[in-house]
């Protein structure tokens, strides 16, 4: 028996998420969706008679306080584990320290791509489970030239670098990038809203995030620009972003995620009643929320087997895992340890929830490095 299966003592597990901050409007949403998966298997007697503790610490929305917030998870409190991150530049500050000293991230959130580690396990979308059939969609429906606003960080510059290939790949074109200030506010986007008017794009395609995504549509809509004309399409704003700006602001942009509040199969409508039992009836779910949630199970469902935090032993054991997660069957791809997700595109409307227009036939395997997609030889 190892140490870890005769003690009964709690499987601790470190969370980051912002609580606080610019990035606080979905990351806590993060936060709640981890804490309802530990609340549900903990109820449930736990893992193996253990309940899973977490150690939670609020980074703050600071990018390099998840790095130090994992150094102290690790080195101080003992963790190997850790739930956490939404923006890349917090991905790629816990990175290191959880290389260094082999724990595991389990990281809940779309990204750009390009990235394989083995201390992570990447459970949102990659650019070929969200912005290839999104780029499809927009242009078969509103167009071909596309305006890109994003957030100033890796990210939303990666993201467009991907976009941008994709759309000449398909004969469409960029009239316009502009990039804000991760911390930045309203008055920031008004010159970028009058070049947009000035260009007339078909689409604005944004990778604008956390308080940013407010202030992108407020002003939209300040400028009295007409979403059936020329949305915002987002692979980042998700019902909690919209609640935030106003369901009237929101409604009729476009967004391409593997979950949607508004998606109506059993698994979804158990999680939705789990949620709002603990956080409101008003409350919706979203993309975050639900990649949050299903990571902890799928954590826990390897953790039974392994009976041990060992990282190499659970990353061992969770390669390959499925499971029925609210937006449908998921699995880890053993190749690259990322989960294989549904695509779904869904158009926002006046209750700030997403009702689906495009939903994939099956679930898309991971292809984070693009190999799928040979044409793409600038991609690499
Ligand atoms: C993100 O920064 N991965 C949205």
């Amino acid at each position: 028996m190892t140490k870890d299966q005769k003690t009964s003592e709690p499987w601790r597990v470190g969370v980051l998420f912002s609580r606080s901050g610019f990035m606080a409007v979905i990351e806590e949403t993060q936060l709640r969706g981890t804490m309802t998966a530990i609340d549900e298997i903990n109820d449930a007697g736990g893992i193996n008679g253990r309940p899973i503790e977490p150690v939670l610490y609020d980074p703050s929305s600071e990018p390099s306080a998840f790095g130090r917030y994992a150094k102290k998870l690790m080195v101080d409190d003992g963790v190997t584990t850790i739930f956490g991150c939404y923006t890349s530049s917090s991905r790629k500050a816990t990175l290191p320290v959880v290389e260094r000293l082999n724990g595991l991230l389990w990281y809940p959130t779309l990204y750009e791509g390009f990235e394989f580690s083995p201390n992570v396990i990447y459970t949102g979308a990659a650019p070929n489970q969200n912005s290839m059939a999104l780029c499809r969609f927009l242009m078969a429906h509103y167009g071909k030239r596309f305006f890109f606003i994003g957030s100033d960080y890796i990210y939303p510059r990666e993201s467009n670098r991907i976009m941008r290939e994709f759309l000449r790949e398909s004969g469409g074109e960029v009239v316009g990038e502009r990039y804000v200030n991760l911390r930045g506010k309203r008055e920031e986007f008004i010159p970028i809203m009058k070049e947009v008017e000035n260009r007339r794009p078909d689409v604005i395609f944004s990778t604008v995030v956390g308080d940013g995504t407010i202030f992108l549509y407020q002003t939209y809509a300040d400028f009295g620009l007409d979403p059936k004309v020329m949305p915002i399409a987002s692979l980042t704003t998700a019902e909690a972003e919209i609640r935030a700006m106003g369901c009237d602001v929101g409604e009729g942009h476009i967004t391409a995620a593997p979950y949607f509040d508004g998606l109506n199969t059993k698994f979804s409508e158990a999680f939705k009643s789990l949620y709002r039992r603990r956080y409101g009836e008003d409350e919706l779910t979203n993309m975050c929320v639900e990649a949050a949630y299903f990571q902890m199970h799928i954590f826990a469902k390897a953790l039974r087997r392994t009976n041990s935090m060992d990282t190499d032993l659970l990353r061992t054991m969770v390669l390959n895992t499925e499971f029925d997660a609210p937006q449908g069957r998921v699995s880890i791809n053993p190749q690259y340890g990322h989960a294989d997700l549904w695509t779904r595109i869904g158009k926002a409307n006046r209750r700030g929830q997403f009702e689906i227009q495009y939903e994939s036939p099956s679930r898309i395997s991971a292809d984070p490095y693009l190999i799928g997609y040979g044409r793409c030889t600038a991609l690499g």
